[in-house]
């Protein structure tokens, strides 16, 4: 249970008195019946508040996913780029309102699945080391790979670490034609369980290849969908959402 004024503010309806306006003006139903008092407890789960006719839903977090274009950082905010935030705006939205950040880091040339969410918990649990979660990647690459290459990649190999060789990897190659990258050469997909700085990059040049297109396919249960334009963002479905928490659940 929740107080009403309390419950529209974390819906970001407006501010706490804002809020208390809106409801002592009687514009806020609570199961159709107008309320008037903001101290009103509500079942925040099951009650169907509408601010002017038009239903607030409860959320207690919101969840995105983003197709990241290059050229953006994965950040909050960035003095010099433009950051996977500036391409979250729609006006109205009132889920944008929240302190919205990036579920880990692809680099600014990096294109594809980011999600976005205001979940902290989630976020943690999907980011642990310990939690290997699997993320896939379709890479372009200067060069071919033999089968030795291929094998190292697949087996672990040095990128500089500390604490020893990447962990194992899947390799496999890509459907031929149609590369995003004018230099590329071959294309793989890589999935790996560990989230280093660079981590593709520095694995590939491990084996003396350089990146040249990288775009993220997935990350544990959630897959990019390739009907999302470049740049464009949408919330997760609730199977989505669904599978992803379960990941994060079962992993721990
Ligand atoms: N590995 C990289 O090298 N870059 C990314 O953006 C993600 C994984």
């Amino acid at each position: 249970m929740l107080r009403l004024d309390k419950f529209l503010c974390e819906m970001k309806t407006g501010t706490r008195s804002q809020v208390k306006v809106f409801i002592r003006k009687g514009l806020v139903t609570v199961n159709g019946t107008t309320v008037k008092s903001p101290e009103q407890k509500i079942n925040e789960k099951a009650d169907t508040v509408c601010v002017n006719g038009k239903r607030v839903s409860y959320q207690k977090y919101a969840y995105f996913m983003l197709h990241k274009p290059a050229g953006y950082v994965s950040a909050t905010r960035d003095s010099h780029d433009k950051t996977v935030l500036d391409l979250m705006k729609e006006p109205g939205n009132p889920l944008l309102d929240r302190e919205l950040f990036p579920v880990g880091r692809l680099d600014k040339d990096t294109e594809g699945l980011l999600l976005i969410t205001d979940d902290g918990e989630l976020s943690h649990r999907l980011l642990s080391p310990s939690m290997h979660v699997p993320k896939t990647y379709y890479v372009e690459i200067d060069g071919s790979l033999s089968a030795g290459r291929q094998e190292c990649l697949r087996q672990g190999v040095d990128i500089g670490e500390k604490h020893g060789k990447t962990r194992p990897a899947v390799l496999t190659e890509a459907e031929k034609g149609g590369f995003c990258c004018a230099e590329a050469e071959s294309a793989w997909l890589l999935t790996i369980t560990e989230g280093k700085f660079h981590q593709v990059k520095r694995m590939m040049q491990a084996v003396g290849r350089n990146v040249v297109y990288l775009k993220r396919l997935s990350m544990g249960a959630l897959q990019l969908d390739e009907t999302l334009p470049r740049g464009a963002f949408r919330p997760l479905t609730e199977e989505e959402l669904e599978k992803l928490l379960k990941e994060g659940e079962s992993r721990l």
